[in-house]
């Protein structure tokens, strides 16, 4: 028996305890995906002063609602980032990238002083990588190139067909791959040539993971 019926209730749920977690009127980093938009929502009640958006989508919706969305390079810091995952583990790693946001999202976290994660309980796993392939965006003219570094490494990477990021670039989804070392895999994979980012969030991982739960919401640290 859930308190929830649908996974879509949980996550709004998440983002609305996530609130708590947020600056009042200060300047917001924001994620984006479906998590996130129910927390856009709400976010005119923390009467922002601004916001600082990890793709145009978002940013689209923040002014839609009347949130000033400023540029990042005018901001030294953030006081917090919210976002979503696709992954989220024990150590708080994480995986990201299903929305092809994740070079921006990785830029705008690493000025936040904290590290929201709002999650329903179907991404918390025992091992990142397993049900999720991960995302890797690319510079078009190294494709092949950094696919096959990717095989070497053990990977099975996929060409994410029709998608282009807000930078330009493509997606690699890489399957098969043995996330064990998190921080160390997200290293290795960021020195391949060509490689923009990929959708490990270990050096920058969460502070804390707001996760709605069948029996509500928990808050998590890493432990
Ligand atoms: C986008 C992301 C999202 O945070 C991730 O895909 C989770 O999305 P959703 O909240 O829709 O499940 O990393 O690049």
């Amino acid at each position: 028996m859930s308190l929830y019926t649908t996974q879509d209730e949980k996550k709004k749920a998440a983002a609305k305890a996530a609130l708590k977690h947020l600056p009042k009127g200060g300047i917001l980093g924001v994620g984006t995906g479906s998590t996130v938009n129910f927390l856009i929502e709400m976010l005119p009640e923390l009467q922002l002063e601004a916001a600082v958006s990890s793709s145009e989508a978002t940013a689209e919706r923040l002014r839609k609602l009347g949130i000033e969305v400023v540029d990042m390079n005018s901001v030294a810091s953030l006081d917090a980032y919210v976002d979503g995952a696709d992954e989220i583990d024990a150590n708080l790693h994480m995986i990201k990238g299903g929305g092809a946001a994740l070079t921006r999202e990785k830029i705008v976290a690493s000025i936040a002083k904290k590290f929201v994660c709002i999650v329903d309980d179907s991404k918390w796993v025992n091992q990142l990588g397993v049900g999720f392939a991960l995302p890797v965006e690319v510079i078009p003219m190294a494709r092949s190139a950094v696919a096959r570094k990717i095989v070497s490494l053990g990977g099975d990477p996929v060409y994410r067909e029709g998608v282009v990021t807000d930078n330009g670039n493509v997606i690699l989804d890489v399957h098969n791959l043995n996330i064990l070392n998190a921080l160390e895999l997200e290293k290795t994979i960021n020195d391949i040539p060509g490689v923009v980012c990929n959708g490990i969030f270990a050096i920058n991982k969460a502070d804390i993971a707001v996760v709605a739960t069948d029996n509500g919401i928990e808050e998590r640290t890493a432990g």
